[in-house]
């Protein structure tokens, strides 16, 4: 659809879309940037006019490449369990990364620099050594994508990847929900839709997008 097609557009041009799931999934819009785009002023964008958690996701293909596991498969511990999750099969959590010329990892100007190099990361995993390039905990949260993309799982990780590989970009998007300042809850679609007319940005719904890039 049409959406579908600004939302790629978009992306290709190194700005942000507002992607809702599915009312019968998370039902939240997060904000989403190509990996390479994200700038400080994009991070302190997506802390305060999103305010969820900023993650990056990665391709499975550059999770394989980097070794980066679902933190649920790496760690041993009786809480890792997420049979009881209630909107999908898994989480796509996988660890936690700062750049290793940050500081403490959280401003505005760490986050920008950890997620853009996790951008050159997965245009050049072969020219990458990932350990010498980043630490792990970190204040950067990897998503790892599943192995079919879209065929596999319906989540921002998978949309997001999906338009960035419509976009023709390396397999690198950032995800923050977008939650209501006020309430603390997840916003509405309607009320998104009317935070991305008000910027200029594209609002797209996951339904179109399994339609338009599922394969
Ligand atoms: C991490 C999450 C977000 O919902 C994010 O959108 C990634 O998860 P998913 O692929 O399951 O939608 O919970 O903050
Ligand atoms: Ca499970
Ligand atoms: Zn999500
Ligand atoms: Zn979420």
């Amino acid at each position: 659809t049409g959406d579908v097609a600004a939302a790629v557009a978009a992306i290709e041009r190194g700005d942000p879309v507002l992607v809702h799931d599915a009312a019968d999934r998370e039902g939240e819009v997060d904000l989403i940037y190509h990996a390479a785009d994200v700038t400080p002023a994009a991070v302190a964008r997506m802390r305060t006019d999103a305010g969820g958690l900023i993650c990056t996701a990665l391709s499975h293909d550059v999770c394989e490449a980097f070794e980066l596991p679902f933190l649920a498969d790496a760690l041993d511990h009786p809480a890792v369990t997420d049979d009881d999750l209630g909107y999908d099969e898994r989480a796509s959590f996988s660890l936690t990364v700062n750049h290793r010329d940050t500081y403490t990892g959280i401003t505005d100007d760490d986050r920008s620099l950890t997620i853009t190099a996790l951008a050159d990361a997965a245009a050049d995993p072969a020219g990458t050594e990932f350990a010498a390039t980043f630490r792990a905990p970190g204040h950067v949260h990897l998503l790892r994508g599943a192995p079919d993309g879209l065929a596999d799982r319906e989540g921002h990780t998978e949309l997001g990847l999906a338009l960035a590989d419509a976009a023709g970009r390396p397999p690198a998007v950032v995800v923050c929900e977008m939650l209501d300042a006020e309430t603390g809850g997840a916003r509405t679609p309607a009320d998104a839709r009317r935070y991305a007319e008000e910027h200029g940005f594209v609002y797209v719904e996951g339904r179109d997008v399994l339609d338009a890039l599922r394969r």
